[in-house]
């Protein structure tokens, strides 16, 4: 029973995040991207990298109050999908929309606030990335767990990056951001053991 609950949530976990993927290569074939296509793919893929990244972190609470251990399982895929929908929004920006010319690039947003904090949380996700494997897991021991502590500052930073750019109906990011506060001070060790034991589990992560 367990294998098959692990098998279809895997399922449904590369299904669903691979699915806003093939809508936008469908819409990019049919010209569905609005008159600005470049700009349009630049915003759906800034609002998976976001949506995966918030996910990622519900995944140990998950455990925690309910005991499903298969969320933890999740964590992994889903961080790395987050990784590669942030890294097709930054091709996106410096390959279609900048054709590589860097210099340009610099010039026009190097000093935005914003991108200063997309960037951040891009090359922390990137460092996430490369240190998730079995390898590094061994070879970091417990200075493992530390690092991948800083997919907090990731979500923070990608908030940060999302509420600096709106100019009107800043609800979105402000959801967002209450979203990954709370789930950062759920892994509090205090405000853990409190919900926990609220929720009557003994054992968390
Ligand atoms: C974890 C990393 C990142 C996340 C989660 C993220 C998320 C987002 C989100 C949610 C949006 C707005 C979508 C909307 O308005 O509906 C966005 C837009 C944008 N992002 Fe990112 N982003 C990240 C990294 C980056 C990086 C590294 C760059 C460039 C160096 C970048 C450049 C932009 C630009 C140029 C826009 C569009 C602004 C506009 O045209 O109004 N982002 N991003």
């Amino acid at each position: 029973m367990q294998k098959t609950i692990a098998i279809t949530l895997r399922i449904l976990l590369h299904a669903g995040a691979l699915s806003p993927l093939l809508l936008l290569i469908w819409d990019f074939t049919q010209g569905g991207l609005t008159a600005n296509p470049i700009r349009e793919i630049q915003l759906r893929t800034g609002r998976y990298t976001l949506l995966l990244l918030t996910l990622t972190l519900a995944c140990t609470p998950v455990y925690n109050f309910t005991g499903f251990r298969q969320a933890l399982a999740l964590r992994r895929p889903m961080g790395l999908y987050a990784f590669a929908y942030a890294s097709l929004h930054l091709l996106n920006l410096v390959g279609l929309d900048y054709g590589f010319d860097f210099a340009l690039l610099w010039e026009d947003i190097a000093e935005k606030r914003y991108i200063i904090a997309g960037f951040a949380a891009f090359l922390i996700l990137l460092a996430l990335a490369v240190t998730s494997t079995k390898g590094w897991v061994r070879r970091l021991g417990r200075n493992w767990q530390r690092l991948h502590w800083l997919i907090y500052v990731a979500g923070i930073l990608a908030v940060l990056h999302y509420l600096w750019q709106i100019k009107i109906a800043i609800s979105a990011p402000f959801i967002y951001g209450i979203i990954v506060l709370v789930l950062l001070l759920l892994r509090v060790p205090a405000v853990s053991r409190v919900t926990m034991k609220y929720f009557k589990r003994k054992e968390g992560r």
